[in-house]
């Protein structure tokens, strides 16, 4: 059984290793489902292009910040800022952290359980001549069945677990590194031939074509919480990775990579979905079930479309998978480390309560529709509220932390790797971190809030 002591905490095992498990967290269901519906609901370019800021203003300062805390203290999110700030409440981050992890994996696990559901039925070629409107009732009937997304839900939640208990170094990134590439060549597939569709001028004009007054408060304060979600930062799961980073790497290259790819296959995801969405008529108001709904009209027009359809699902499962074991991490590592349960025992209690949290996402269209919280559903509750509010919190707690808590030259010997490295942009680095990313996480928030108007 793999150890999880402090003296002997697993590394990853090279610098492709790292690079391949930090964005095996960011990319997932995040780019592929949740990033395609946000853009549509928010209006398009517009809010592409707020969101592209955010990445490069925001969500690279933070994903360096969480590499730093993590791999100057080799511990999960709350042990880390009680080792390097001890007496002060910085360890609150660590909290916040295990809180969005109960959220989020939650809801993950649900659309998690959904992508089992459209692999097996892609097994049954059930989608075989329905069109749209036909798949948009399919996905329906299956969100409201009152089994079938529990018990996949709990499938794929077992599947997490299992993972995460064999340990970090021999975990799932080692094949990951190998398949990734794989569902990025059938996406630029589904691309090719989305853009070639009678119609899909339109889908790409919405997607590439800003219109500015569409974006109000709301909109803002959405992409700001897709920027969060899409690269797995504000809640320390980049703290816990990063705990795992060799001295050696190069934290900054690191960031800069994966926030990169985790963009560059999110558009590639729109891409794919938006000329497909304007030339089958597909109604905006799928919401979740957008990609449900889209990727498979799109297999029927592709030659060989069964074949990649099948192959397609696979790979997002496993895209899934290499997600949600970075959120379950976040919450075995405090558990081990802090409360001293031992890994078995700890994985298996936190993914039974967070299923159990789970499986009211999973019903929130069927059993449990009528349960209303706010206004919404329980899985739409969790969904916003983790990404708008937990995250960004943590987010701002994360700069404020390392641009004005931790110490400038503390910083600058963990990134430079005591001097190692010449590290170029870190002043800019600084001045983001201490100005750019606090200033605007605080604005997007109080504005999205209502608390500001501008
Ligand atoms: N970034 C992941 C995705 O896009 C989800 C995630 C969020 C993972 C937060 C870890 C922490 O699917």
């Amino acid at each position: 059984m793999a150890q999880f002591d402090l003296s002997n905490r697993g590394t990853f095992g090279s610098k492709f290793g790292i690079i391949a498990a930090a964005a095996g967290s960011a990319i997932g269901l995040g780019n592929i489902w949740r990033f395609p519906y946000i853009t549509g609901q928010n209006g398009g370019a517009a809010f592409l292009i707020v969101y592209l800021f955010f990445v490069f203003a925001i969500g690279i300062p933070v994903m360096l910040s969480e590499f730093v805390i993590g791999r100057a203290t080799q511990r999960n999110p709350f042990g880390a800022f009680r080792k390097l700030a001890p007496g002060k409440p910085w360890w609150l981050v660590g909290v916040l952290g295990i809180g969005a992890a109960f959220m989020i994996l939650a809801f993950y696990g649900a659309v998690g359980g959904w992508t089992i559901e459209y692999l097996i039925q892609s097994i049954g070629n059930t989608f075989k001549g329905k069109d749209a409107a036909e798949l948009q009732i399919m996905f329906n009937s299956f969100l409201s069945d009152p089994v079938r997304p529990v018990i996949w839900q709990l499938l794929f939640m077992a599947i997490t677990a299992l993972i995460v208990l064999s340990g970090v170094e021999k975990g799932i990134e080692r094949f990951a590194k190998v398949l990734m590439p794989v569902l990025l060549v059938i996406i630029i597939i589904l691309d090719i031939r989305s853009v070639t569709l009678p119609g899909a001028r339109e889908g790409l004009e919405f997607l590439f074509k800003p219109d500015f007054s569409k974006i109000n408060a709301s909109v803002i304060f959405e992409a700001l919480g897709q920027a969060f979600f899409s690269l797995s930062i504000g809640m320390g799961t980049l703290i816990t990775y990063g705990s795992y980073i060799h001295k050696k790497d190069n934290l900054a290259n690191t960031a800069v990579i994966v926030s990169l790819a985790d963009t560059f296959i999110a558009i590639l995801a729109g891409i794919a979905i938006f000329p497909a969405v304007f030339a089958f008529n597909i109604a905006p108001a799928v919401e979740e079930g957008l990609v449900f709904v889209t990727l498979p009209t799109i297999f029927q027009q592709l030659p060989g479309g069964y074949f990649f359809m099948l192959l397609f699902f696979v790979l997002l499962i496993i895209a899934a998978l290499t997600s949600s074991i970075s959120v379950l991490e976040v919450v075995v590592a405090f558990s081990v480390e802090e409360l001293k349960i031992p890994r078995k025992k700890a994985t298996l209690l936190a993914t039974a309560a967070i299923s159990v949290l789970g499986v009211m996402c999973a019903l929130s269209w069927g059993g449990l529709s009528e349960f209303k919280i706010l206004g919404t559903h329980f899985f739409g509750l969790l969904n916003s509220t983790s990404t708008k509010i937990f995250l960004p919190l943590g987010g701002l707690l994360i700069v404020l932390f390392v641009g004005w808590g931790y110490g400038k030259s503390k910083v600058k010997n963990e990134l430079s790797n005591q001097g190692d490295l010449r590290s170029r942009l870190f002043k800019l680095f600084m001045f983001l971190v201490r100005f750019i990313a606090p200033i605007a996480i605080a604005l997007v928030f109080l504005n999205g809030l209502g608390i500001l108007k501008f």
